[in-house]
């Protein structure tokens, strides 16, 4: 029997059999669906029993299924932690991570960019309910800025859109130095690349929803920790705001997972190809890939990720109109927000996922008018390239 043990095999066959149910009336094969809300438990006792928490056993899909619950030992086996929580999106799993840990009079601080949605949960509800939210530029400011207030620290890495590369390792340690629990969103890198976990980060979030799922037809997310962070989280997050996973969902999750070593090797070696042939473009400003020597990041991606990832961005000389005409010639590559597709998706980040965020903070975000981000897909690169390429030809500085 397969021996769910992440020290048993590698991470290929950890993507294909982790989580596998031990037992299975059928002899299924594929993960069976349980479309139910409700599961019988029997008897008055059996019930009271369940619901205090003292015998094992499925109530009601909005605390747990049986097909979510192979998605979470999935997850936690596959990110190296003790077990994991799934939710209806990643920004549900974001929300259930800071409203589950996080009280009034707490403070939380981020280290570098974020994805504008957290961004906005951290500017507008945090401080709503009476959590003082601090942004820090580097972790070389984060050792100051932590107070006896300090609860949680929150880094993305790579960060969206513009692909910083925070020192999970050093935020761990100064995290631990001062007893604050620290948060990590590895969406972009997922365990394939980078294991937070094993760098010493406490709890680690994920938008499913992208490389997790990969195909771009399922809305997720997971929080992945200790037993006793997990039990918090799970409670606010999903017993109580209600932001559970459907089982149906989870199948694809489990589904997608399977070829995520396969997809995540194809996107960083086309990834990387693109942003060294964009960094030669003359018409291109900047190219912000981890994988490129010139990148800030560079020494530490390399020690933290196993290849440099599929998404980069890139700034166009002759500013948003260019953007704008950039993106209108793509013909292989749409136009799309999300991330972790097996086809390529191209945005501008300042007037798409970014545009709630206010001017002066999405500038100082790096978030431009001529920033372009690229999630690179597993299509032939040759017609990548083309399709890259003649749309730049397409370009005119006035
Ligand atoms: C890094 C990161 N975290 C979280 C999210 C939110 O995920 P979802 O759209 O599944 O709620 C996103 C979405 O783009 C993201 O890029």
């Amino acid at each position: 029997m397969f021996k769910n043990d992440q020290s048993a095999y590698g991470f290929r066959t950890m993507a294909i059999h982790a989580g596998k149910c031990a037992s299975s009336d059928t002899g299924a094969l594929a993960l069976p669906i349980y479309a139910t809300t409700s599961f019988g438990y029997g008897d008055f006792d059996s019930g009271e029993r369940r619901f205090a928490g003292v015998e094992r056993g499925f109530l009601y899909s909005r605390f747990s299924n049986p097909t979510v619950q192979v998605f979470e030992q999935k997850m936690a086996l596959l990110e190296g932690g003790e077990t994991a929580l799934a939710a209806s999106s990643g920004m549900a799993a974001i929300c259930a991570a800071l409203f589950g840990l996080l009280s009034a009079g707490d403070e939380l601080i981020f280290v570098g960019t974020l994805y504008g949605g957290t961004l906005g949960v951290m500017q507008t509800l945090l401080p709503r309910m009476g959590v003082n939210v601090l942004g820090v530029k580097d972790v070389g400011e984060l050792g100051n800025a932590i107070t006896a207030k300090t609860k949680l620290v929150y880094v993305e890495t790579p960060s969206n859109p513009t692909l910083e590369i925070i020192d999970l390792g050093a935020v761990a340690a100064l995290a631990r130095e001062h007893a604050v629990i620290s948060i990590a969103d590895n969406t972009f890198a997922t365990p394939y690349l980078t294991r937070p976990i094993d760098l010493g980060i406490d709890i680690v979030v994920h938008s499913a929803t992208k490389y997790i799922g990969g195909h771009g037809d399922a809305t997720g997310g997971v929080v992945i920790g200790s037993k006793q962070h997990i039990e918090l989280i799970r409670t606010a997050g999903v017993k109580q705001f209600g932001g559970c996973m459907s089982p149906q969902d989870a199948f694809l999750f489990v589904r997608g997972l399977k070829t995520l070593p396969l997809r995540m090797e194809a996107v960083c070696d086309s990834a990387l190809a693109i942003a060294q042939a964009l960094h030669r473009h003359p018409l291109v400003e900047q190219v912000f890939y981890p994988g490129l020597a010139a990148h800030a990041g560079h020494d530490i991606a390399a020690r933290q990720m196993k290849k440099f990832g599929g998404i980069l961005a890139f700034t166009l000389r002759g500013g948003k109109a260019n953007a704008r005409r950039f993106l209108n010639q793509l013909m292989v590559i749409t136009q799309a927000v999300s991330v972790g597709d097996v086809d390529s998706l191209a945005c501008h980040p300042a007037s798409t996922t970014h545009s709630a965020v206010p001017a002066e903070v999405r500038l100082q975000q790096g978030v431009t008018d001529q920033l372009i981000r690229l999630s690179v897909g597993i299509e032939d690169l040759s017609d990548l390239l083309t399709d890259i390429y003649a749309a730049l030809a397409a370009l005119t500085l006035e």
